[in-house]
């Protein structure tokens, strides 16, 4: 039985879709390390929100061309994509814990987590093969998976010694995260031929949903528990990661520069947390909440047939989300 995050209940049509999407992605992870096969098909349904393919579903409504078969598989490659990021981001942070359980470098090796996530990205690429109208498509996912990489290689230019900018912050979680929020978007315009005024919508608010995913993203990691959000907290300063809460909290705290320093110990990492938390999370949370509602003036902008209101009240849950 596949059973999803239940955060979908209440959107039952999207719901059963989400489930089939489920269904693709276990159904295409098969490898004869049964071991990794296993963990690769723990962490798939170990609760992941399925944020991604959910948004390229939603905007697959607006076009007329609805092939729910091509569709379903589209957005599960998105996913795929997504957790072969999540796989390699994991083992760059030497992150202990993914979706409540123990992420696959810990377990199996950083040599196996590598080629475990390289392995999804070739099942990203056959989805694509099968699913895209035309080279143009390829090409768009091509561009779009660039942009992620060079995101992730943007975040490791920097550490607590070479210092970061907003405009640094912004444009590397641009690529790491945005871009894929704006290719699951526009993709599901795309494939059922939706008009282009409302591809290049799609595309900016994906983009806009993704910046203000992230930026949440941060703060959660400065603000709950990781029983809560289902992997560690503090991590970011443990991996020496500047986020916009950190850098919020430097310009209002002008003396918290110079207690970054490397390695941090725990005590040190819990009273940068606190100080993170009173100083740089309400204005991240500001620039998240002006990320979202550009969003939600762009969704305004849609035809009122189709997902409009279901598109609202999930960009709005996604910025109040505690995980
Ligand atoms: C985590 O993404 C990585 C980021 C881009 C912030 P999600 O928060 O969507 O993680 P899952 O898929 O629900 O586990
Ligand atoms: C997201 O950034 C990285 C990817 C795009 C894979 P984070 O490093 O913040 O993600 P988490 O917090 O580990 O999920
Ligand atoms: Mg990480
Ligand atoms: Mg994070």
């Amino acid at each position: 039985m596949i059973s999803i995050n239940p955060m979908w209940t209440t959107f039952p049509a999207l719901h059963d879709e989400l489930v089939q999407v489920e269904k693709v992605i276990q159904d295409n992870i098969q490898l004869r390390n049964k071991q990794i096969e296993a963990a690769l098909v723990e962490l798939t349904s170990g609760g992941g929100k399925l944020v991604r393919p959910a948004f390229l579903l939603l905007f697959s409504v607006f076009g007329s061309k609805r092939d729910v078969t091509q569709l379903t598989k589209s957005a599960a490659a998105m996913e795929i994509l997504h957790l072969a990021t999540l796989i390699h981001d994991d083992v760059i942070d030497d992150s202990p814990l993914r979706r409540g359980v123990p992420t696959i470098h810990t377990h199996y090796g950083q040599r196996n987590a590598i080629y475990a996530g390289d392995y999804l990205f070739t099942i990203y690429f056959e989805l694509i093969n099968e699913t895209a109208r035309n080279r143009e498509d390829v090409h768009l996912n091509a561009l779009l998976m660039r942009r992620i990489l060079l995101g992730e290689l943007d975040q490791m230019r920097f550490d607590f010694k070479t210092g970061m900018t907003l405009k640094d912050y912004l444009r590397e979680i641009d690529g790491k995260t945005a871009a894929l929020f704006q290719l699951s978007c526009e993709f599901g315009a795309r494939l059922t031929d939706a008009p282009q005024q409302i591809q290049k919508t799609a595309r900016r608010i994906g983009h806009n949903i993704g910046m203000a995913f992230q930026i949440l993203d941060d703060i959660l990691d400065y603000t709950k528990s990781a029983d809560e959000i289902l992997k560690p907290a503090g991590e970011d300063l443990r991996s020496e990661t500047y986020s916009v809460p950190l850098l919020f909290a430097a310009r209002n705290y002008p003396e918290l520069p110079q207690l970054l320093q490397a390695p941090m110990t725990e005590a040190h990492v819990n009273e940068l947390v606190q100080l993170v938390a009173e100083y740089g999370v309400p204005d991240a949370k500001q620039l998240a909440n002006d990320y979202t509602q550009k969003a939600l003036q762009q969704i305004e902008t849609l035809p009122d047939s189709g997902n409009k209101a279901i598109l609202k009240d999930i960009t709005a849950a996604l910025l109040a989300r505690s995980f």
